[in-house]
């Protein structure tokens, strides 16, 4: 028999990915800390995304969740983010004028600092060093100075997903985000291209549909939807002492909620049933992510429902699979008669990025638009051929110009890689090859 859930109950478990932190006392220091904080949401806006991602478990509504592989403490900025915000307002006005879907916004974004590794450690020269675990963890350069996980990084990876929560809850709320500035979220260097023509060409409709609702004498004025964004923050809930740390108790409803982020996910490599990452989980009452890779079964799947979402609350639960381009079709279809035959209202989305990473000529971690298409146009004709709702994607981008995934309409080529590769983690998305992305998701979500 079980004990009853708490916030600390996850510490019975295995929890995997853990780092090796060098001061166990200093790490419980900071965590009583953290504890002590402000939560960073609430649970009434965590209840308002599960009703929304509800809606797209419903097949009403699109869910788009992007953002960095890893945030940095070292590119932190106003302008980066703003310059992300505005590509997936971008990416959403183009899904919802080409397909009269709602879309569902979630970042990946103000508390996504640490990674999980396929190795603990790394080969540097002749040396065997901690691999990078993220900036909340340790720092990037080989050094066995800077690869200590030191746990004051926790705090301020705090400080900075509050500060950057803070801005983009300016930004959705204050008039950035208004439908009136629908042109001015084409920045320059994507306003020239063919995607930003493109995107000209629907803000151009917007501004239109706007012109002519008013002149019908309707008062947009009021229409708060016309003028403000919802947007939801999320992260792979990796850290559990972090997470446990900021688990409060809802004085509306009594229930756990993890206050660092609206949606936290549970990654591919931290899935298992009996794992301290899904007991941990199972415990909040915020809406959850789950990655599935190919190797991921029915049962398994079935059983991750059962756990994570016994009662079968619609928009509880977002199975997010990142099978690869070339057997998404194959992998996915067994999992989707599953847990449609198990009655489990769950929301699908797919990750066209991580079943889709390769090393370039040059050395370089990488992916092909090509191939991130091809897993998304594979999902959808999964599902259409399962009768199941493609409900969303989780992708990797960023709204500065990177050359760091292949291919797109302006198009990076190999040669371009070195040029401005500058992730923490995954390669990411540019904002030309996210347009792009957009725009063939908008033709699968309309032909759905
Ligand atoms: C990620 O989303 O960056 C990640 C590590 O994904 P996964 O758990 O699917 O490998
Ligand atoms: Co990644």
């Amino acid at each position: 028999m079980s004990l009853p859930w708490s916030p600390v109950s996850w510490r019975e478990l295995v929890a995997a990915q853990q780092p090796d932190w060098p001061d166990e006392l200093a790490l419980e220091l900071v965590l009583k800390q953290l504890a002590t904080y402000p939560p960073l949401v609430f649970a009434g806006e965590a209840r308002a995304l599960t009703a929304s991602l509800a809606s797209v478990a419903d097949g009403k509504a699109f869910l788009l969740q992007a953002g960095d592989c890893a945030e940095s403490f070292d590119a932190f900025s106003a302008d980066a983010i703003r310059d992300k915000l505005r590509l997936i307002l971008q990416m959403a006005v183009i899904l919802t004028y080409s397909s009269g879907v709602p879309v569902v916004k979630v970042g990946r974004i103000a508390g996504q600092f640490a990674k999980p590794r396929s190795s603990p450690t790394e080969r540097v020269g002749e040396v065997d060093l901690p691999s990078f675990r993220g900036h909340m963890v340790n720092d990037m350069a080989p050094t066995a100075d800077a690869r200590m996980a030191d746990p004051t990084r926790l705090l301020t990876a705090y400080h900075q997903a509050s500060s950057t929560l803070n801005l983009l809850r300016a930004f959705t709320k204050g008039g950035f985000a208004d439908l009136n500035r629908v042109h001015a979220w084409n920045q320059e260097f994507v306003a020239s291209s063919r995607q930003g023509r493109r995107y000209e060409a629907i803000a151009d409709g917007i501004e239109r549909a706007l012109r002519f609702m008013a002149a019908c004498g309707i008062n947009l004025d009021s229409e708060h939807q016309l003028h403000q964004v919802d947007f939801y923050t999320s992260h792979e809930a990796l850290l559990l002492g972090y997470e446990e740390a900021l688990t409060r108790q809802d004085s509306l409803t009594g229930d756990w909620y993890d206050c660092s982020a609206h949606l936290l996910w549970i990654g591919e490599r931290t899935r298992a049933l009996d794992g301290a990452h899904v007991g941990f989980l199972a415990g909040v009452a915020n809406p959850l992510g789950c990655k599935l890779g190919p190797s991921a079964t029915a049962d398994e799947v079935i059983g991750l429902c059962e756990v994570l979402n016994p009662d079968k609350v619609p928009g509880r639960l977002t199975l997010v699979t990142r099978m690869g381009a070339d057997a998404v079709e194959d992998r996915l279809r067994p999992l989707l008669r599953a847990v449609k035959g198990s009655g489990h209202p769950v929301v699908w989305a797919c990750d066209p990025m991580h079943g889709n990473t390769f090393t370039s000529v040059g050395g370089r971690k990488t992916r092909h638009l090509d191939a991130v298409l091809a897993e998304i146009t594979g999902f959808f004709a999964a599902h259409r051929a399962e009768g199941t709702f493609p409900g969303g994607v989780h992708v990797e981008l960023t709204g500065d110009d990177v050359t760091e995934c292949l291919g797109g309409a302006e198009e990076v080529l190999d040669a371009h890689l070195d040029q401005r590769y500058e992730t923490m983690c995954d390669p990411r998305l540019n904002a030309r090859q996210s347009l792009d992305l957009a725009f063939r998701l908008a033709e699968l979500l309309r032909a759905a």
